[in-house]
């Protein structure tokens, strides 16, 4: 009997498996074929009997196994591959808990070191006179940079005896769903200046119909989801300062520059978007998108400490003394905050540029291929952040549109969703791809070719594709 063997049976008796003749199949074949194994797990009740390890592996690595290939998201903003030395921080960190900062106070060390990097990055006028946090993502960052400005305006209403209980947000339509749940959740009325064929992004136009006394303040999104398109936070700035000297009303922007964050200061470097603009009080991002960090992870960033209100803050204990915190959750993974350290310092400035500016070169040279195919015309073209989306051209006898098309790229490994565009132009469908580190030129070469022979595909179809009941199932 071998040691493995051995072993297997001292396990498996603690499990209850009955040895003897049943050692020998797990010997033959280990896997799926002992006792009490060889048939389905339980999927919706914890099952009374444990399994052995490698069994409950193989049955979670196989579940995951049928998710779409990560690389081959074209859908998601997403990071999907990091180098070795980040996967062995990340093994070597996965038990820390960000809020423990007493236990663990070199990663809250780190935390902070990070967010004073961003504000430095995005031009805040004394970096080291900020305060930030990491979160769990963008949402969360948006979040409290959203009750940031509602605390800071009821305060000031209350302060000059004026009723404060009808808070309301501006924003363009494409927002992120982030900005609807924070609204939703904290009673905010969303405000929600139309996107239009003229005005594809939040742009200032028709500002003052929707700004008055109970606006906590304006959302600029740097990389609009559905589109990857800048809001220009200038203009967006100007004509806020229009209104004021019309009405005295001084409205602050947060900038939601969940990809267009870490994208902007490193390719764009001369863009007037962040703390540079005079109105931008505080600025998000996920450090899990073009921060190039693993899923979970985001950042918030005020202009000046005095931007977050004081009565938001939470004291936790930190080596004798105390921390400042604000955030929605209390326990979070700490790994992720050292994975953004460890790529600030891997890549440096210059690295980010390069790997940024590649992107940008795949996502342009992407959509100057899709914009030469006959049935394709581009939303935009990849210019901003390294994303762009496409609509299909007018052709009364296709027989076909963009989520046949989602489908058939599908079956050749691809995840490029289809789906409409907000509310007044949701006659508009169009595609998008997200190029991030990892998306190679070769990679968007091999896309391209599968492309073009799906549309012949699809251009030989005889009849249409069936399409009952067809709804995009992508969310943003
Ligand atoms: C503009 C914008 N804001 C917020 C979010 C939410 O980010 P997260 O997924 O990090 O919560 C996204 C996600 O795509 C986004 O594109």
């Amino acid at each position: 009997m071998s040691i493995m063997h051995s072993n297997i049976n001292t396990i498996a008796a603690g499990y209850g498996y009955s040895g003897g003749a049943d050692s020998d199949s797990v010997e033959v074949n280990p896997l799926f074929a002992r006792p009490k194994e060889a048939k389905a797990f339980s999927k919706f009740k914890i099952p009374q009997e444990g399994s052995l390890p490698e069994t409950a592996y193989q049955v979670v690595h196989d579940d995951a196994m049928l998710d779409g290939n990560a690389r081959l998201n074209l859908a998601t903003f997403v990071s999907t591959w990091m180098d070795d030395y980040a996967n062995r921080l990340y093994m070597e960190a996965a038990d820390k808990n960000m809020i423990d900062k007493d236990e663990y106070p070199k990663t809250a060390e780190v935390e902070s070191r990070c967010w004073h990097m961003l504000a430095d990055l995005w031009h805040a006028p004394d970096p080291m006179n900020t305060i930030g946090t990491s979160t769990i993502g963008s949402s969360e960052a948006c979040m409290l940079g959203g009750l940031a400005l509602k605390r800071r305006w009821k305060e000031a209403r209350e302060k000059a005896g004026l009723p404060a209980d009808r808070p309301n947000l501006v924003m363009s339509s494409a927002v992120q769903v982030c900005w609807e749940k924070f609204c939703n959740y904290f009673d905010v009325e969303p405000r929600y200046v139309p996107i239009s064929e003229e005005h594809k992004v939040l742009d200032g136009y028709d500002l003052d119909k929707y700004v008055d006394e109970n606006t906590i303040g304006v959302v600029a999104i740097m990389g609009v989801t559905y589109t990857g398109m800048y809001e220009p936070v200038k203009k967006i700035s100007d004509a806020l300062d229009r209104i004021e000297e019309r009405t005295g009303l001084d409205v602050r922007i947060h900038v939601d520059a969940a990809s267009g964050g870490m994208i902007a200061p490193f390719i764009q470097p001369d863009l007037q978007w962040d703390f540079r603009v005079k109105r931008v009080y505080s600025i998000s991002t996920s450090g899990h998108k073009y921060g190039l960090v693993y899923p979970g992870l985001g950042w918030v960033v005020w202009r000046e400490t005095a931007d977050l209100p004081e009565s938001l803050i939470f004291k936790v204990s930190y080596l004798g003394g105390e921390m400042p915190t604000f955030a929605l959750n209390f326990s979070r993974p700490g790994a992720q905050v050292l994975l953004q350290y460890y790529m600030f310092l891997r890549l440096g400035f210059e690295g980010y540029r390069r790997v940024q500016q590649a992107a940008h070169d795949v996502a342009k040279y992407l959509s100057g291929e899709i914009a030469k195919m006959d049935d394709f015309t581009l939303w935009n073209d990849g210019s901003d952040i390294p994303v762009f989306a496409w609509m299909l051209k007018d052709k009364p006898d296709r027989k076909w549109n963009l989520y046949d098309l989602q489908d058939r790229l599908r079956m050749k490994g691809w995840l490029v969703p289809a789906y409409p565009m907000p509310v007044d132009l949701t006659q508009v469908t169009v595609q998008r791809i997200v190029v991030r580190n990892g998306f190679s030129h070769d990679m968007a070469e091999s896309f391209l070719k599968d492309l073009k022979a799906c549309v012949k595909y699809l251009d030989g179809l005889k009849a249409p594709m069936p399409s009952e009941a067809r709804v995009s199932g992508f969310h943003h």
